[in-house]
């Protein structure tokens, strides 16, 4: 088991809503209406944290210890929402969401393969590691800068725990876990072929709802994201590489192989494919 041991590493580095914020730092002059704006969406945007775990219970019913980290990963995305809140509270009341607003992104996801959800939110936390980062940059306001670089290391720690349960699924399940991570791997390092910003808020999770059927299409405004990474934050193809980079570097790490671009994994996807297809015997219409 997991659990434990990633239990005592996170609550040893947990940060303290009221005592590591500098709140009395606040400088309002430093705040434009259009920074504010941006922390409202993102607030939101984290408490998605509340679906998403239900998928997780839901689709690893079969896995006691990930479920049980789930109680660890839910809590810390929905403090880093309640943070936010709390800064738009205390700073720009007029923002802070409504519970209607942090309710609308509650929604039903379809049933997904748990090897494939894993890796998504993976590359998910890899990916908003590097978003924060750029954000705490572009604030002007020194206690957001400071939120946002703290909600950036924790993303950066879910994704170290998450790339635990990897290990665990290749040890138990070889080439299947690896054909799901490679798969999986080659869809979010490619964001910047596709220009869309690929995050597990950002797609499809559901075709009855559609297109109301992501994250992102249920914030009171569903362009932000693009105009936040595109226009605000800035979050160009230097930043994007950094969060290619990162993704191959631990799917090299993982798979025992080097990547070193896209091309190479997505080839290596097809080798495995290829040879499990070559394996399992073809399955019947039941
Ligand atoms: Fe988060
Ligand atoms: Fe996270």
């Amino acid at each position: 088991m997991l659990y434990p041991e990633l239990f005592k590493q996170l609550e040893s580095v947990r940060w303290d809503m009221d005592k590591d914020i500098p709140w009395d730092r606040f400088d309002a002059g430093r705040l434009s209406d259009e920074q504010a704006q941006t922390i409202k969406m993102n607030a939101i945007t984290e408490w998605s944290a509340l679906p998403a775990t239900e998928m997780f219970l839901r689709d690893n019913k079969d896995d006691s210890d990930f479920s049980a980290f789930m109680s660890i990963w839910f809590f810390e995305e929905q403090k880093h929402s309640l943070v936010l809140m709390e800064y738009l509270k205390r700073f720009r009341p007029d923002l802070a969401p409504t519970e209607q607003e942090l309710h609308e992104v509650r929604f039903e996801f379809e049933p997904a393969p748990a090897l494939e959800t894993l890796m998504l939110h993976f590359c998910g936390e890899i990916r908003l590691n590097h978003w924060y980062r750029r954000a705490a940059e572009w604030h002007t306001e020194p206690v957001i800068k400071h939120i946002y670089q703290t909600l950036s290391q924790d993303e950066a720690r879910h994704g170290g725990a998450y790339l635990r349960y990897m290990k665990r699924a290749i040890n138990k399940c070889g080439d299947e876990a690896k054909a799901a991570f490679a798969k999986v791997g080659v869809l979010m390092a490619s964001a910047r072929r596709t220009a869309q910003a690929l995050h597990p808020t950002n797609l499809h999770v559901n075709k009855n709802l559609f297109p109301r059927d992501t994250i992102q299409s249920r914030l009171p405004n569903p362009e932000w994201l693009e105009h936040w990474l595109d226009t605000q934050i800035k979050f160009d193809a230097v930043w994007e590489n950094k969060v290619v980079e990162r993704i191959l570097h631990n799917m090299s790490l993982l798979m025992d192989r080097s990547f070193q671009s896209v091309q190479e994994l997505n080839r290596y996807r097809k080798e495995l494919t290829a040879s499990l297809g070559q394996r399992q015997p073809v399955p019947s219409a039941a």
